[in-house]
């Protein structure tokens, strides 16, 4: 089988950005990328797409309408592709057994049931989507167990490890691709035909081929460590507080040893986005089932310390304003889990705004990405405590941050993008000098985010916080 057509179920972060890449780089397959969404399919094919990703609206533009689709005309991809990506969300459980851990397949499953139901022709399935140790398991089972006389399918594990902000450059430069399959004839050959696909452009010695049990774990195990390294720092971040160490000096000192290396050693208010806490969780829930207390123990302590930093950020900040924000006006700059992404799951600066609108606040929002009914839907949706009328009463959304921090009592930078580096903090303090606020020899925010510290010196640090 040559691959000529490939068909993307789910349009979002990954299978997006993903596939555009692969037919940008793969001018002769055509790939389709399909949702259930029609109103984030039609975003695709709009002017403005539905996430922001440096780089992508390129290579969009050059291959939308060309050999890059996106449809909701599922049966018809299904039918004609020759490899499906099954790249649909995989969220935490929030009902049932593993409430609170175990990843829901339940959009997985559906995916495996729509290709079993629509398939007519043989398929290459691939599970993109990161997924609990034998998902492909679950996928294999549904598939042949509703195969039509004649169809046969392969079913590979290819996760993916872009990250959000960097996605494109990270699926052109990609460090490594993965790609675990059934240790059989028909299984080596369905890799190799993928692995064709990813070497128009990814060097052979960068693909990396095992089983499919490896390839599942591996993508939980990348991300588990990722996040034991932000955890790792972020306690530091507290011992170096409490003697007088500077954390990013430490970090400096530390990442130097090319046994560790310099990468995700940055002190912050603690790590957010919508996979590392999920796929942990992931972690320990399988651990758990696999009867590995101490296992799941070790992991769980990396969320437990990611939970204790935002809670602890957030205590100082309002310690720092005399223990009341009650009416106090505060700027929040920045409302992405990071920089360069529009992407708000996980945000800690959810939960930085939550608690300081339970103290009262009158929070000054501005993002340079994040669209302001996102904001209302992170701060008001059903999960949380908030009542929604008194936070939209309690919250204005600004449009630059210089007038979201006009006037305000302290400014908490939340998110390290780039634009907040160029801000004049001393006209800012001064301006604010003048208008009667008195001068404080408190710092802020940057005292746990050495992201955001590392552009702000000893002397601005010092006129974030007004009092
Ligand atoms: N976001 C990241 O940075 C990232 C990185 C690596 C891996 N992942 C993993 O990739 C997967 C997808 O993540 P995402 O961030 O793209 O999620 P997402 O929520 O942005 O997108 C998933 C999309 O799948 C669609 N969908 C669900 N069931 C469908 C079906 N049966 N048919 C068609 N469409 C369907 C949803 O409508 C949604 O638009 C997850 O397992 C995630 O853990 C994410």
């Amino acid at each position: 089988m040559v691959i000529e057509k490939i068909c993307c179920l789910g349009a979002g972060y990954v299978g997006g950005p993903t596939c555009s890449v692969i037919a940008w780089k793969c001018p002769d397959i055509k790939v389709t990328v399909c949702d259930k969404s029609v109103e984030r399919i039609n975003q695709w094919n709009s002017e403005k797409l539905p996430i922001y990703e440096p780089g992508l609206d390129d290579v969009v533009q050059k291959c939308r309408g060309r050999n890059l689709f996106f449809s909701t005309d599922i049966a018809k991809s299904i039918q004609e592709a020759d490899l499906i990506f099954i790249s649909v969300n995989t969220p935490t459980k929030t009902i049932g057994n593993g409430k609170g851990r175990a990843a829901d397949l339940k959009y997985i499953e559906g995916a495996a049931r729509m290709i079993a139901d629509l398939a007519t022709s043989n398929k290459i399935v691939v599970e993109k989507s990161t997924v609990p140790v034998k998902a492909a398991e679950i996928i294999m089972k549904i598939l042949r167990a509703n195969t039509k006389p004649g169809v046969e399918y392969q079913i590979l594990s290819n996760p993916e490890f872009l990250a959000e902000g960097t996605a494109i450059d990270d699926l052109v430069e990609a460090e490594r691709v993965l790609i675990g399959g059934e240790d059989t004839p028909e299984g080596h050959k369905a890799i190799q035909e993928l692995c064709w696909v990813y070497e128009h452009w990814i060097p052979a010695k960068n693909i990396l081929t095992t089983n499919t049990w490896s390839s599942e774990l591996s993508k939980l195990a990348a991300n588990a460590f990722l996040a034991q390294r932000i955890s790792s720092i972020n306690s530091l971040s507290a011992v170096c507080e409490a003697t007088g160490a500077d954390v990013s000096e430490v970090a400096r000192a530390v990442g130097r040893d090319s046994r560790i290396g310099p990468k995700f050693l940055e002190a912050s208010i603690g790590f957010g986005g919508s996979c590392f806490q999920k796929d942990i969780l992931n972690l320990i829930y399988l651990s758990e089932c696999l009867n590995l207390p101490e296992v799941a123990a070790y992991w769980q302590q990396v969320v437990n310390l990611n939970d204790y930093q935002k809670n602890r950020f957030t205590r100082k900040v309002i310690e720092s304003l005399f223990n009341t924000v009650s009416d106090k006006k505060i700027a929040i700059l920045g409302f992405s889990f990071k920089k360069n992404t529009g992407d708000t799951r996980e945000s800690p600066a959810i939960c930085v705004s939550k608690t300081l609108l339970d103290e009262g606040a009158k929070l000054h929002i501005y993002d340079p990405k994040v669209e302001t009914d996102q904001i209302y839907y992170e701060l008001t949706h059903p999960q949380v405590t908030n009542e929604p009328e008194i936070v939209r009463k309690n919250i204005e959304i600004h449009r630059s941050a210089y007038s979201a921090v006009t006037g305000a009592h302290a400014i908490v930078l939340c998110t390290e993008w780039d634009e907040f580096k160029e801000l004049d903090f001393k006209k800012i303090y001064t301006d604010r000098q003048y208008k009667g606020a008195g001068q404080s020899d408190l710092t802020l925010t940057c005292i746990y985010c050495e992201k955001l510290a590392s552009f702000l010196t000893d002397n601005v640090l010092q006129l974030i916080l007004y009092v």
